[in-house]
């Protein structure tokens, strides 16, 4: 662990300092973290172009001090919060009865389409025990999060050998107690899709809610399909899907935190609002879970939007996919490496030789961030629309780096953790 400038920032200093000093530590506390350079394809990701990053640092000081928790109020901020959320509806195919809504995550998203279908379920669905939630074992842990705060009991179901769900599996899951059935378009840790198609049948054949976690895919899915690559279904076009949740602040590259949760139609809104007026100010609702919440990225996702349009998405996916047949191909050709078969932009691989915890602890060493997935030892990029020689020098150090664990040299494990 790298050590930053002396600040006595533990303790509110007894006098204001001049902000061009409090800037310059700022600032040098940020290089701490890896460099813009390194992290490109993990933690910088979901960048976009130089150009988007421009919009995104002018649409945000537009909307620096506005909370969009009064957007609802407020001429300017409705209108750009409502013309986001009829973009959205659109790129998910929601059709005319669709709702999106805004929230600050993929966590908040997923937390509000559960909780939307355990109230749905209290009317539709009684259940004699704990409402359950059924999930392949790739989903997020948004969902067990999500789980644990509502009260109810989620059941991981294994995946295929191919990484994606085992519809028979959750099929035989099921109990009078399920509510939900979530599906990922992709998932995480292994980029693959669900069949979504089957997931759904099954939740309308025993009436229970289907919920599409499309936080990676909502905004990449629909130009993969335009661009030709064979996806399974992943959107709203699907019969039964009535929730999804789509991250403008990953390939929406909106500023972060930005993102979506959209039920199928408007008679869903009620299980989704929570509508306070029992305390002294009268009326209070919320479009999520969050109080107040940035409306500063939400102007971002609204600029972004405009600037690239149908035809700029297209393009970005298309160098994005680029980016992974470069990575793929170069890093096949190191080692006995092999990538993962997924369906996303994002790039997994593994050793039969080599000790993969070792190869990440030496790519961190080299000041990357690897992103690990553990199950099976992986590692993870995200590709994005770099310039040849990210990629190019990327793989120069994973082929140093392999050399040095093949010989020895290279000893110190490593996995990027999320604790
Ligand atoms: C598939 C999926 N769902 C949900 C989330 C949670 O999103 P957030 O980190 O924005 O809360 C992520 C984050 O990477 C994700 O990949």
């Amino acid at each position: 662990m790298r050590e930053g400038p002396k600040t006595d920032a533990r303790v509110l200093p007894a006098d204001g300092q001049e902000w061009p000093l409090v800037r310059e530590r700022l600032q040098a506390l940020r290089d701490l973290d890896v460099s813009p350079e390194l992290g490109r394809l993990n933690i910088y990701c979901h960048q976009g172009t130089e150009q988007l990053a421009t919009v995104r640092d002018e649409a945000a000081r537009v909307f620096a001090h506005s909370n969009a928790f009064l957007s609802k109020y407020l001429d300017g901020s409705r209108q750009v919060e409502s013309e986001v959320r009829r973009m959205v509806v659109e790129i998910l195919r929601g059709g005319p009865d669709a709702q999106t809504f805004l929230t600050t995550g993929g966590t908040e998203s997923i937390f509000c389409a559960i909780h939307a279908a355990r109230e749905w379920s209290r009317v539709e669905r009684p259940t004699p025990g704990v409402p359950e939630v059924i999930l392949p074992y790739s989903g997020h842990a948004a969902f067990d999060k999500a789980c644990h705060y509502l009260g109810m009991k989620i059941v991981r179901v294994p995946v295929r050998p191919d990484y994606r769900a085992d519809v028979a599996a959750m099929a035989a899951a099921i109990t009078p107690n399920t509510v939900a059935i979530v599906g990922s378009a992709p998932c995480w840790p292994y980029g693959t899709i669900d069949p979504i198609p089957d997931l759904a049948k099954l939740a309308l054949e025993h009436n229970l809610w289907m919920h599409i976690d499309a936080c990676v895919g909502g905004f990449v899915n629909p130009w993969l399909e335009r661009l030709g690559y064979e996806l399974p279904g992943f959107d709203f076009r699907v019969p039964g899907v009535r929730s999804m949740s789509a991250d403008l602040h990953k390939h929406g590259y909106a500023a972060k935190p930005c993102s979506t949760v959209t039920f199928s139609s408007r008679e869903l809104e009620r299980y989704h609002f929570v509508p306070v007026d029992n305390w002294p100010d009268g009326e209070y609702k919320t479009t999520g879970f969050v109080g107040s919440r940035p409306m500063s990225s939400v102007a971002t996702a609204w600029a972004v939007l405009q600037v690239l349009g149908e035809q700029g998405y297209l393009d970005l996916t298309r160098r994005c996919m680029e980016t992974k047949a470069a990575l793929v191909r170069g890093i096949e050709s190191i080692a006995d490496f092999r990538c993962l078969d997924n369906d996303s932009t994002m790039v997994y691989f593994r050793s039969e030789s080599l000790d993969m915890l070792t190869v990440i602890g030496g790519m961190a060493d080299r000041g990357y961030f690897p992103f690990g997935v553990f199950n099976p030892v992986m590692l993870q990029l995200v590709a994005e629309p770099v310039e040849p020689a990210v990629i190019d020098s990327y793989l120069r150090d994973l082929r140093q780096v392999a050399d040095g664990v093949a010989d020895g040299t290279i000893t110190s494990t490593s996995i990027a953790r999320y604790s």
